[in-house]
């Protein structure tokens, strides 16, 4: 079955760029069936026939780093070069570009949250959250990652042996994570099912569902009162509304107003919760729908993207080359040897681990595509792209950045679609990349190789000035989650690694689960030995490199 998209759905708008070449989903290589499917479900996804960020690769590699998409009544630039990405993100004005058609579908859920923002709210907003995240409280926040993946571990031990589904696992532990630190409520989700968790996780498939829609089937009439997934949305929208307000509530009632450098100092064992920071900080705008906003952008910005980090990178760890696992493994037992708890100082020492997640977060970036749309024309540096001097923007356009394929392009990666941490102890660079500084392992400063010291070819966080603000949150989090599972289990895959399967939304989640057996380890056990792969590495890159 083969159909012109845009010759069924009607017509394409023009967006006005001069010398981009363009893509057009023209066939259409599904049933009938799902093809009217699409088409009255406004789903991307099923238009594209799976993944649109896969579709997207197949476009970057036929027509490379910048093209315009059109599809159906909709229209993308889209973009996978690191100098234009590094001049839409850092360069230009946090006026020049808006998160556009994201801020208009997040909007009913996160409301004016830093993620959806406009520039004006989001100035007044970063403001005030970014001190929230001082290093302290940071800190403090490491008791709780390890008490919870306390907890965690222990649900495994029981289940020794049994078939686990461990990306279940990480989304349960990182949203009781996630609860406590940004509003002390205990979801309770890895020992408990209960409606609020299941409500939680229906809100979220219905934001996803949301951004891979082109027609906004959630703003036709009265849609919240007839229309089935509507009026359960809606639904679980109150109940988290409701328990939002008694904490906000709550939190505003036992107000101890202070500046921010009193309440970085300030001991709050009982509740070190954002909400208690924030409503505490003198200034603050106590309303209650602009709390409400930014509690919830961060229940659902930090929650399922930290799980999926460790999904897929105990994904490759466990079906890769076992002297990797065995050599992250290895440095695990050993720097926590007789330890109960990793500390900063552990997770600095645990290098292999942390690039192994950040490898993990390049070949499976959280989310796939970063959106905007223009608010003024602009012109953008010609790249890495091999177009004209300066592609024009104008404005109102609609614009993909492709983290997924800037993460694996060919151009910029040694072995793009290979997970190999050992990369980022190496320097790249590629002079045929007009403008593009490459990677350098000397500027990685703190916990992760990040978008300067790539020069904006690896964003697992964004970058400029929208960047994440809970990328050492995430980063740290991960990092002593699957370090006391690596010391504690080893995993075996349950059937292949190729039943994993993978499908997307705003992250990128496994078909069938992450289905492993954990056997038990003990402190006692023999550390299985490193016979030095990840020097070998490097010997053979090098070799390699020098002929
Ligand atoms: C923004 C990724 C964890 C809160 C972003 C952006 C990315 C990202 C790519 C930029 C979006 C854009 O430019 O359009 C991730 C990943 C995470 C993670 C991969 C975990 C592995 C977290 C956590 C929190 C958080 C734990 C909160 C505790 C936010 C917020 C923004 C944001 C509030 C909006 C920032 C702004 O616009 O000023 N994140 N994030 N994220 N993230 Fe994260």
């Amino acid at each position: 079955f083969s159909v012109n998209l845009l010759a069924s759905i009607g017509f394409g708008p023009a967006l006005g760029m001069a010398a981009v070449p363009n893509a057009v989903i023209q066939k259409y290589e599904g049933s009938f069936f799902s093809f009217i499917k699409g088409v009255l479900g406004g789903d991307l996804q099923t238009l594209a026939g799976g993944p649109l960020f896969l579709l997207l690769n197949k476009y970057f590699l036929e027509y490379g780093p910048i093209f315009n998409l059109a599809f159906g009544p909709k229209a993308f630039l889209v973009i996978s070069d690191p100098v234009m990405s590094r001049h839409i993100l850092r360069t230009a004005t946090t006026d020049q570009y808006c998160k556009g058609m994201l801020a208009e579908i997040l909007e009913p859920i996160m409301g004016k949250g830093l993620i959806p923002a406009d520039p004006a709210t989001w100035r007044v907003r970063r403001r005030a959250i970014v001190p929230g995240f001082h290093k302290k409280w940071l800190n403090r926040m490491v008791t709780l990652f390890n008490e919870r993946a306390e907890i965690l571990s222990n649900d495994l031990k029981m289940k020794e042996g049994k078939v686990v589904d461990m990306e279940e696992r990480f989304c349960s532990v990182t949203l009781d994570i996630i609860g406590k630190a940004v509003f002390n409520y205990d979801f309770g989700s890895v020992t408990n099912e209960s409606p609020i968790v299941k409500a939680v996780y229906r809100v979220l498939r219905e934001a996803e569902h949301r951004s891979s829609s082109f027609i906004p089937y959630w703003n036709l009439p009265y849609a919240d009162q007839w229309m089935g997934g509507q009026v359960e949305f809606r639904r679980d929208m109150t109940m988290l509304d409701d328990i939002l307000a008694d904490l906000i509530n709550e939190a505003v009632s036992t107000r101890r107003e202070a500046s921010v450098e009193e309440l970085e100092e300030r001991d709050n064992a009982d509740d070190p919760s954002l909400l208690r920071f924030l409503v505490d900080m003198r200034g603050e705008d106590l309303s209650s729908m602009t709390l409400r906003d930014d509690l919830m952008t961060m229940l659902i910005a930090g929650h399922e993207t930290t799980a999926a980090m460790l999904t897929w990178t105990l994904f490759e760890l466990a079906r890769g080359d076992p002297g990797l696992f065995r050599e992250v493994q290895h440095e695990v037992r050993t720097v926590l040897k007789g330890k109960d708890q990793p500390d900063y100082h552990d997770l600095i020492s645990m290098k292999k681990l942390r690039y192994s997640l950040i490898e993990g977060l390049r070949l499976y970036p959280e989310p796939p595509l970063l959106i905007r749309r223009a608010r003024t024309e602009d012109t953008l540096p010609q790249g890495s792209s091999k177009m004209g001097e300066g592609i024009k923007v104008l404005r109102g356009t609609d614009i993909f950045i492709s983290t997924w394929n800037l993460h694996r392009s060919p151009d910029l990666w040694e072995n793009p679609e290979k997970f190999d941490p050992t990369r980022w102890d190496r320097p790249f660079k590629n002079p045929s990349v007009k403008g593009w500084e490459g990677y350098d392992p000397d500027k990685v400063t703190g916990l992760y190789p990040n978008e300067v010291a790539t020069d904006f070819a690896f964003l697992p966080f964004g970058g400029g000035q929208r960047k994440c603000v809970g990328d050492q949150f995430a980063v740290m989090e991960a990092a002593v989650t699957l370090s006391v599972l690596l010391k504690n289990f080893d995993f075996i895959f349950e059937g292949s690694p190729d039943d994993v399967g993978m499908k997307t939304g705003a992250t990128i989640h496994t078909m069938n689960g992450l289905k492993m057996r954990p056997k038990v380890v003990s402190d006692d056990d023999e550390i299985p030995p490193s016979d030095g792969w990840w020097e070998k590495q490097h010997l053979k890159r090098g070799l390699s490199a020098s002929g």
